[in-house]
């Protein structure tokens, strides 16, 4: 068995920090990740930066990141104005990211659930017409703050018009991190039942109430092989403030290693990444695996 990390620490673990972070610490941040062998590492978003304040520095975080061959750096893009800014910067790799549920689309996008798509579309088309690769999110998958639980057919419904803008992977995201083992499994029964495979499917998970790692696991064994994470466990989504960071990269290679499955990830130095960048924004990272380790 193989599994992707796709590597969010950059971007979703950097976007809600309180504290500035100079372009030169996420440079470095970023080459360390890439030292430790994460070959997809999500480097920032192309979003307006009234919106996200942290990643504004997008341009010349882009103008000069580590060249690594096999490595991939996606890069969030909501508009055409974010893929204008992409392709200025020779990106190879964005990703949309779209909203299951009316309130977070105003609230994150300033778009209603179905005017989303007229922002999206022409994003897609040209991003294809210009050879990029383009993922979607889905956000608020299991539920959100304003609407409680998200019914998995609209999650499904809203999946599915993502993928079929021309998206080769949607990435579920539980941006609050309320959903369980149970949650999980509903969910990828709904959307095979809608004929979606689980190639197709990526987990976003955000470990709020401790459930990433089991979830992770529950959709590991219903087949989704590619698995965001943030290093350290840092993140958060601005616009949702319940949320915390995401699951732990640590944590996640520690289970895939302890599992037998390969990950291309040397853990003592991601952990070394982990606690340096702590020190940059003055607070432990919330990773039980970077604790554990770190007193070794
Ligand atoms: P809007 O205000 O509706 O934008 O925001 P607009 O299209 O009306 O344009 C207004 C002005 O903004 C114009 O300038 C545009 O040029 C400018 P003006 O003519 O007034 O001078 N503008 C831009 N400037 C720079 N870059 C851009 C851009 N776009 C417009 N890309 C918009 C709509 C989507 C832009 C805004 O809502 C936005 O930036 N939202 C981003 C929010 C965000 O990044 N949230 C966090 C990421 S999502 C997340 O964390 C969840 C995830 O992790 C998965 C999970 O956990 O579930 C992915
Ligand atoms: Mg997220």
């Amino acid at each position: 068995m193989r599994v992707t990390i796709y590597e969010v620490g950059p971007r979703d673990g950097l976007q809600n920090e309180p504290v500035t972070i100079p372009v030169e610490v996420k440079r470095e941040f970023i080459r360390r990740l890439a030292d430790a062998g994460l070959t997809t590492i999500e480097a920032t978003s192309f979003v307006h930066p009234k919106w996200v304040p942290q990643l504004a520095d997008a341009d010349e975080l882009l103008a000069d990141l580590p060249r690594r061959p096999g490595v991939r750096y996606p890069v969030l893009v909501p508009n055409e104005r974010g893929l204008d800014r992409a392709l200025a910067r020779g990106v190879t790799d964005i990703a949309i990211f779209g909203s299951a549920t009316e309130s977070f689309a105003r609230r994150n996008l300033n778009r209603t659930l179905d005017s989303q798509f007229d922002m999206f579309a022409p994003v897609v088309e040209r991003a294809l017409a210009h050879g990029l690769r383009v993922r979607a999110y889905l956000s608020m998958v299991f539920a959100d703050p304003w609407e409680g639980p998200t019914p998995p057919e609209q999650v499904v419904r809203i999946g599915r018009r993502l993928l079929d803008l021309g998206c080769y992977e949607l990435s579920l995201g539980d941006t609050i991190g309320v959903g369980t083992p149970g949650h999980v499994e509903r969910l990828l029964d709904a959307f095979a039942e809608a004929g979606v495979g689980m190639d197709r499917l990526a987990v976003h998970f955000h470990d709020t109430y401790g459930q990433a790692l089991a979830n992770t696991l529950t959709a590991l064994r219903r087949g989704v092989t590619v698995v965001d994470a943030s290093a350290g466990g840092i993140g958060g989504c601005p616009y949702a403030k319940s949320a915390t960071g995401n699951l732990a990269t640590e944590d996640l290679v520690w289970m895939l290693h302890g599992m037998g499955v390969e990950t291309g990830v040397d853990l003592k130095a991601l952990v070394a990444t982990s606690l340096w960048l702590a020190e940059r924004l003055g607070r432990p990272s919330p990773s039980r695996v970077v604790q554990a380790l770190a007193k070794e």
